[in-house]
């Protein structure tokens, strides 16, 4: 995919009008339209933007209320976090962030905490579809529906799903969602996309204008139209969306039910493991884990340097053993957890190995 990715920045240089001004918006659209069947949407309810960061952005700075309560969970990713404070908080709504219990028993321990924030004044939550740092998938059809019967708009953070879980947007009905394709479904960095319900499309307008705002006013593509194109830059990441869902396919015999199945599988594998031998227990219910488990770890006195996901034990995996592995410290310092993930190339060996270096790294201290 990199090669092809090259490809496409090599034909910008070369001849950057004939690529910009007749190549490049079929491709978009085929991508668009793959990228829309993979993740059950219509084409025209989505746009393309770099990453999810950016998504949660849009969305928010075009949220209309004003003097609110905006909801979210402890377990919103950190960016996301921010966003929703600053944008939020520069329109004088006011940030309510429930607690979920850490670990937890069942689906209700989210449930009972979301409801828990609701006020009268709440208008809209974001909220994680697989969380980052604890890695849980929220039952998050059941949440847009008691959230949606208190009358509150909800934004799903839903940067994990495309590739790991079988996401079907259309049926979820959400207000706004936003996710990466550069995560599961392995595009090049720089690709994800955001979905807005036709019944907020009319009050949805770009952050950036640019070209194409008055174009094609008449068509259908109108809306999503108006986003697609943020100044002249390197686009060449979302014209792989495509190619990349059809090559994954190839992978193994079952395509793409097979990869998230056996992802899964061998995640929660890798990481029953890893508890086994320091002897602790999963937070989370398997039933609501995908191919990112979190395992608690020991209390890491250290203080973070900038941001929760960095530990020193982090660095020492890295610096000693050349594994590359999230340790934060989560729900909040001292208190650490390790996140394993599993993609096609992993393999049960590198978690044992894992597991040996965590347990050395223990006796030393
Ligand atoms: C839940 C969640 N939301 C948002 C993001 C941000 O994604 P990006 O850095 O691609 O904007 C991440 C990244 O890991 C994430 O895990």
């Amino acid at each position: 995919m990199i090669e092809k990715q090259k490809h496409y920045m090599d034909l910008l240089e070369y001849e950057p009008v004939d690529f910009s001004i007749r190549k490049w918006f079929p491709l978009y659209h085929a991508n668009k339209e793959a990228l829309a069947e993979f993740i059950g949407a219509k084409p025209h309810d989505i746009y393309l933007v770099p990453n999810a960061t950016v998504g949660v952005n849009h969305v928010l700075h075009n949220t209309k209320d004003t003097n609110k309560t905006w909801l979210t969970t402890n377990h919103a990713y950190g960016a996301c976090q921010h966003a929703l404070q600053r944008i939020g908080g520069a329109k004088g709504n006011e940030i309510v962030k429930v607690t979920v219990p850490f670990p937890l028993q069942s689906e209700d321990d989210i449930l009972d905490a979301i409801e828990s924030g609701i006020t009268p004044d709440t208008t809209l939550a974001l909220i994680d579809y697989i969380s980052s740092g604890s890695a849980i998938i929220f039952p998050i059809k059941k949440i847009i529906e008691r959230l949606h019967a208190r009358g509150v708009k909800v934004l799903v953070d839903a940067a994990h799903a495309p590739g790991m879980v079988d996401l079907n947007v259309d049926a979820l009905d959400a207000d706004y969602l936003v996710a990466n394709c550069h995560k599961w479904m392995c595009c090049p960095k720089g690709s994800a996309f955001v979905y807005v319900n036709p019944r907020h499309q009319a009050e949805f307008h770009p952050v950036l204008y640019s070209f194409f705002n008055d174009w094609d006013v008449d068509n259908a593509r109108h809306w999503s139209n108006q986003f697609i194109w943020e100044g002249t830059r390197d686009y060449s990441a979302y014209l792989c969306i495509k190619d990349t869902i059809e090559y994954m396919a190839t992978l193994v015999p079952g395509g793409w039910p097979e990869i998230m199945a056996r992802n899964r599988a061998l995640a929660i594998q890798g990481a029953k493991l890893i508890a086994d031998k320091l002897g602790v227990s999963l937070p989370v219910p398997e039933s609501m884990l995908g191919s990112i488990v979190t395992i608690p770890l020991w209390d890491d006195k250290v203080p973070t340097k900038c941001f929760h996901y960095y530990s020193d034990l982090k660095n020492k995996l890295y610096d000693t053993y050349q594994i590359e592995v999230p340790c934060m410290l989560f729900p909040k310092a001292p208190t650490q957890h390790m996140r394993v993930s599993a993609q096609l190339y992993n393999s049960l060996a590198q978690y044992e190995y894992l597991a040996e270096c965590l347990l050395e790294i223990r006796r030393g201290m």
